[in-house]
């Protein structure tokens, strides 16, 4: 029988009998981008079974849905996606497997095989190398559960296998799980105890990806800012280090640096940051290399000191304040953006005039802005109340983005009539005749494709712009 070689790693070739290889997976991803990382992962796993991604949800054997808990809203999202699998199983693919993978997984372990009959599979985040296992459990007729976190996964040896990709940008994650306890936040219940990837091994991935094509990586983690390996990356055994792991452990700026000169045609991008844990060498670091974009979204959550408590967020205004100044200080021109959570617990129109004062103060290039949705098993769900009423919430929210759109719009006029250099990443969603690519501080640009190829550098020049977009000419 003829082999084909689908995957080939340290000198590992992988062969697998032909037969095997028409099985069909299909994968939807929701939340954050370590999902659609995490979906990247699960892929590359799945292919060594021979697995091949399809995007005909009716041809695929196994349908994997990698979700989101953060706020309600994302949960609705996902079980109205079940419905309609549901619909296609019973009219066009009687015999799909139907695997809920992520947060969800997670939060709701068995309650999800008992809520949702139609569901097949239940896996966490940590347990992605188990697929393979659970999949022949369910076709001997089972359902299959894995949901145990670990301290030590990272998926540091998987190659994972790009989805959606434009062949430019990649996600490349570093850290996984955190250990903030924001006391509104599912994430530590759902994704575990932080720990970090080894330097090496994320090195090597993005190394690989220049040698595919690629021109940028994202490096993810739900806290970047406490990246650390000593040897070990999990942050709680930290404290067990050795002396001389503790001499020679990595942090996230050096991280940066060991990337940036390795690999200086790489251009690098990174979130999220966490203003407790951002360190002024990161953007010492960051100005120092051409390659590192000028960019960093920064989640304030809150403007007032009294709510920045209550939600553990380990700053206050000030020192979120002091941070933003030095960032401007050592990076003029740097692009911030912004989480905002509008109707937390016990939050009153002071409050929220902080939070807009905040705004006023840091004028953002772009938030992303949410109203309070109770988790549970949060501190806050167990200890507040969430006596901000909805209308109330829905009210603040909008004042919150209105004033955001002001902002993004300001920022943005200041750039027309500057030349920014912008990578090219793919073909206007409007026109066919314009790409869209962006700069450094992470603005999106449109412009006239002449005759540039997608993943290359031009410098464009900027003639006008929306709230959301550059507009301007190759010169
Ligand atoms: N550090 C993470 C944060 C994950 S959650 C990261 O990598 O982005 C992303 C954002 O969702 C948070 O910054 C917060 O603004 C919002 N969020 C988290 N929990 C929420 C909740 N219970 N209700 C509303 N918004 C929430
Ligand atoms: Fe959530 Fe706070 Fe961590 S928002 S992901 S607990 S930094």
């Amino acid at each position: 029988m003829k082999k084909i070689i689908i995957e080939k790693r340290q000198g590992e070739t992988l062969t697998l009998d032909n037969h095997q290889t028409n099985r069909k997976m299909y994968i939807e991803s929701y939340g954050c981008q370590m999902n659609f990382s995490d979906s990247e992962i699960v892929a590359s796993i799945l292919a060594k079974e021979g697995f091949s991604s399809t995007k005909k949800i009716e041809e695929a054997e196994i349908v994997l849905v990698n979700t989101c808990s953060i706020r309600e809203k994302a949960e609705q999202t996902v079980r109205k996606r079940l419905e309609y699998y549901n619909s296609i199983k019973k009219s066009k693919n009687k015999k799909m497997i139907v695997g809920v993978l992520g947060c969800m997984a997670e939060r709701l372990k068995k309650n999800l095989l008992e809520e949702e009959k139609l569901v097949d599979i239940v896996v966490g985040p940590d347990a992605y190398r188990d697929l393979p296992k659970l999949i022949t459990e369910v076709e001997d007729g089972k359902k299959a559960i894995n949901v145990i976190l670990s301290l030590e996964e990272t998926y540091a040896d998987i190659n994972p296998i790009r989805l959606n990709s434009n062949g430019v940008c990649a996600y490349v994650s570093i850290t996984r799980g955190c250990d903030n306890m924001c006391s509104f936040c599912v994430v530590p219940y759902t994704r575990g105890r932080e720990r970090s990837r080894d330097p090496k091994s994320i090195l090597e991935e993005c190394n690989k990806l220049v040698f595919e094509g690629y021109k940028e990586v994202t490096l993810l983690g739900q806290n970047v800012d406490s990246y650390l390996w000593y040897g070990g990356g999990a942050k709680k055994n930290y404290k067990n280090a050795t002396e001389e792991e503790r001499n020679q452990s990595i942090d996230f700026a050096s991280l940066l640096d060991f990337i940036a000169t390795n690999i200086p045609e790489l251009r690098i991008r990174f979130s999220t940051s966490n203003p407790q844990d951002m360190t002024i060498d990161v953007v010492k670091t960051m100005a120092k290399h051409k390659n590192i974009c000028k960019y960093i979204h920064l989640p304030v959550q809150s403007g007032s000191d009294r709510i920045l408590k209550l939600m553990n967020r380990g700053y206050n205004r000030k020192q979120y304040i002091s941070l933003i100044d030095k960032i401007k200080e050592i990076i003029p021109e740097c692009g911030i953006s912004m989480d905002i959570i509008t109707g937390f617990c016990s939050e009153n129109e002071k409050d929220h005039l902080d939070t807009l004062s905040l705004m006023d103060y840091v004028k953002y290039d772009y938030g992303y802005m949410f109203k309070y949705s109770e988790r549970s098993n949060t501190y806050a769900q167990r200890k507040m109340q969430d006596d901000v009423h909805e209308d109330i919430k829905q009210r603040r929210l909008s004042e919150i983005i209105n004033k955001q759109t002001k902002h993004s719009l300001y920022n943005m006029k200041e750039k027309i009539g500057k030349v920014y250099e912008v990578l090219i990443e793919k073909l206007s969603k409007k026109s066919n005749n314009h790409y869209v690519g962006r700069t450094t501080h992470n603005t999106a640009v449109v412009f006239e494709k002449e005759n540039k190829q997608i993943g290359e550098y031009v410098m464009v020049k900027i003639n006008r712009c929306t709230s959301a977009t550059l507009i301007g000419e190759i010169i």
